[in-house]
């Protein structure tokens, strides 16, 4: 009979042994463990040594702990030997929405730093969403990701003036030299440019006789300056204007025996035209040069039709156009006769 009772408590004792777990850590019951239902939870901030502590009340519970700080974690959310190391740091870049978070891997750092160009109290996204990070103002942008700050003044960059650029399109230093300047007649489409090099700068100075707001072709063709009236033009390349009151040269109309696209010069001071090609003419203020007629001859630069003379071997009347007449022996009798015909005309 005693035997049989030894038997069952002993059978008893190694089920209770079994199926009961010991008192975690910062808990503590009469046994060491929860056989006799839920360990005994230690007040707040205070942990025992270990877990399985034999305990009847608080006494035990010797350890003052610290509340996990943000951006650590711990099982019980508590640092609990009292030092911090007992609190696991989050990865970069991620953090716990609160102090005292318990975990027991880094899905407890459930909060992502805000991206660059935002910022929260905690530089962290409180929603997951990015909803919890507040945006900088347009042409404003953090020095970072994770930028903490509860105000517009955490958006400390500026963004790159027109003609300059850099990686993030922002001035890093705040003085601007965190922008790289474009090469001279050569422009960014806009501010905030991003890049690494000069084929950002993708707008070309508008040409000498063009315009346009920011002296630079906004469309790459040409099309974006706007054209001088005719016979004026502005006194460079790169012209910054709003009206024709930017074309202040006035051009010289091409001097005779020369020519021009536009019949004017190009500078205001003569440049630009091109002079008349041998056999040709033009006055002055020409777009293209009148080529001689029948066979007749000119100098480069003639200035008048009547520059344009018999080839050698052929003669005719100085007026520039008529038919000339060979000289050579069998037309020498007529030469001589249409000569003595102007000779006597030139009488009367
Ligand atoms: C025109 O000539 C003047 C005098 O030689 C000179 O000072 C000026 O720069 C010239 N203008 C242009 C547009 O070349
Ligand atoms: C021009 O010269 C060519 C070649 O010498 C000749 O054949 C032609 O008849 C001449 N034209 C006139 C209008 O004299």
């Amino acid at each position: 009979m005693n035997k049989k009772l030894f038997t069952l408590i002993a059978v008893l004792c190694l089920l209770e042994g079994v199926l009961s777990d010991p008192c975690a850590i910062c808990t503590f019951s009469a046994s060491g463990d929860d056989s006799a239902g839920q360990c005994t939870a230690c007040d707040s901030g205070t942990c025992t040594t270990s877990e399985s502590t034999i305990g009847n009340d608080q006494s035990v519970c010797t350890v003052t702990t610290k509340s996990c700080p943000i951006g650590t974690y711990s099982a019980n959310g508590y640092d609990t030997n009292g030092n911090g190391a007992g609190c696991t740091s989050c990865n970069p870049g991620t953090s716990t929405p609160s102090t005292q978070t318990q975990g027991t891997s880094q899905t407890a750092c459930s909060l992502n730093a805000c991206a660059q160009g935002t910022y929260s109290a905690s530089g962290f996204d409180t929603d997951g969403n990015g909803a919890g990070c507040t945006s900088c103002n347009p042409g404003t942008s953090t020095p970072s990701t994770q930028t903490q700050g509860t105000g517009q003044t955490a958006c400390s960059l500026n963004a790159c003036a027109q003609g300059t650029y850099s990686a993030s399109g922002f001035d890093t230093d705040g003085h601007g030299a965190g922008c790289t300047s474009c090469n001279p007649g050569t422009s960014t489409p806009s501010t905030q440019t991003q890049g690494t090099s000069q084929t950002v700068c993708s707008l070309n100075a508008c040409a000498q006789g063009t315009y346009s707001a920011s002296g630079f072709d906004t469309d790459g063709n040409g099309a974006g300056c706007t054209s001088c009236n005719p016979g004026t033009s502005t006194p460079s390349t790169q012209t910054q204007g709003a009206s024709q009151q930017s074309c202040i040269l006035i051009l010289k109309a091409c001097p005779a025996g020369s020519y021009s696209a536009s019949s004017f010069d190009s500078d205001g001071n003569g440049t630009g035209c091109t002079l008349c090609a041998i056999n040709t003419y033009s006055a002055a203020g020409a777009t293209t040069c009148t080529s001689c007629t029948n066979n007749r001859t000119s100098p480069a630069g003639s200035t008048d039709v009547t520059a344009c003379v018999c080839p050698s071997g052929s003669a005719g009347p100085q007026d520039g156009t008529s038919v000339c007449i060979s000289s050579t022996t069998s037309g020498q009798k007529l030469t001589v006769f249409v000569s003595l015909i102007l000779a006597l005309l030139s009488l009367f």
